[in-house]
């Protein structure tokens, strides 16, 4: 591939900050996509060659190495952005050049950008799945507790307006703490579920404060087995963080956990752990940042042209055996085809598959 120009392609994952621990496995899940794509001879022999910056888990470092990546690097397509704070700052700058975003994380869902590819879950590829069985398995008084930006306010917006269509449900709290939160700061609302009493808990808290939550409620003396946390965002990248056993019993819904024992799967983890020494903790962010590198990678095959307008219609409609299942993007919301499933985390914080979708779920940002 020596006497070919390589194709560059901008990489903005967090590698420092709150953030990190799940920013560091999308890092490696876009790696070892750009690894199989040139082993397996490029993209008609061209290089696949990563221009990559850590953007501190901070929105607006986001949106000046987004700038930087398209101005002096030149590059068309950027993979990158885990909280939705740094994916709202880098659309801006996206679409100013019109360039191309591939956003390998679950979201608030209500946004569409003809300059983005969305692969993580929509609210109701997790949310509703979510809503579903923690109400019916433990009941529908909830207590909400995120972290201080747009994802949390959303999607407990969507997770309270769910819970409210059943029988019994009561919204008892809804709590914002700091990303940098630490377990002093969440005695107080301990104390405070303590008094209210919830079925479950919906954590939408995010990043290293993850660990504090979870340490909080044991330190509290509550029993997951009859009043659990659930949540959308805790993998076992934010489990690695908790001391042995913490996180066992609690709940969380996602499209891909590391236990799944498919073929695809199994091989994919293997592949991993060669390429990293055993440094990593696959969870679901990284397995969108992984497949979403293939889907791009194959567009461009068919293209033959990086620029936007001649990449996206071979990325609608595309299809991919990712670790989940054979995913698809959707042709119409640029949103992915993906298998909803709800974990219980285990002795080991592994998950436990408790549910999952026999087929993909069509994405519906809207919640039409
Ligand atoms: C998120 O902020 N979309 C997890």
């Amino acid at each position: 591939m020596a006497d070919k120009d390589p194709i560059r392609v901008g990489i903005l994952y967090s590698e420092t900050g709150v953030t990190s621990t799940i920013g560091l496995s999308q890092l490696q899940g876009a790696l070892l996509g750009i690894d199989e794509i040139n082993e397996a001879g490029g993209i008609d022999g061209r290089e696949l060659v990563a221009v990559r910056y850590d953007p501190q888990s901070t929105p607006s470092r986001y949106a000046e190495l987004a700038e930087r990546l398209i101005v002096q690097d030149g590059v068309n397509v950027i993979f990158g952005c885990y909280m939705s704070s740094s994916r709202k700052a880098v659309i801006p700058v996206i679409e100013k050049w019109n360039k191309l975003l591939f956003y390998p994380t679950l979201y608030e869902g209500f946004e569409y950008s003809s300059n983005v590819i969305y692969t993580g879950a929509a609210p109701n590829q997790n949310s509703v799945q979510l809503a579903e069985f923690m109400t019916s398995n433990f009941g529908a008084r909830v207590y909400l507790i995120g972290s201080d930006y747009i994802y949390p306010y959303e999607s407990n917006r969507i997770m309270g307006e769910l819970v409210q269509q059943r029988q019994g449900s009561e919204k008892l709290a809804e709590r914002y703490m700091a990303l940098n939160a630490t377990d002093k700061d969440y005695v107080e609302v301990m104390a405070d579920i303590r008094n209210k009493q919830p079925d479950f808990i919906f954590s939408t808290v995010v990043g290293e404060s993850t660990a504090a939550l979870y340490r909080a409620y044991a330190d509290a003396g509550f029993d997951p087995k009859s009043m659990p946390i659930a949540s959308l965002t805790t993998s076992e990248a934010e489990i690695s963080q908790m001391e042995r056993g913490m996180a066992t019993g609690h709940y969380t819904s996602a499209p891909y956990f590391q236990s799944i024992q498919s073929e695809a799967n199994l091989r994919c983890l293997l592949r991993l752990r060669q390429r990293f020494d055993g440094c990593s903790v696959p969870n679901l962010c990284w397995e969108s940042a992984y497949f979403q590198m293939h889907i791009f990678a194959n567009a461009l095959r068919q293209s033959g042209d990086e620029s936007i307008a001649q990449l996206i219609p071979h990325i609608l409609g595309s299809e991919f055996d990712a670790p989940q299942g054979r995913i698809k993007i959707d042709p119409g919301n640029h949103h992915t085809c993906l298998y909803p499933r709800i974990g219980r985390v285990d002795a080991e914080g592994q998950f436990t598959i408790v549910r999952q979708a026999t087929r993909s779920v069509y994405p519906d940002p809207y919640l039409v």
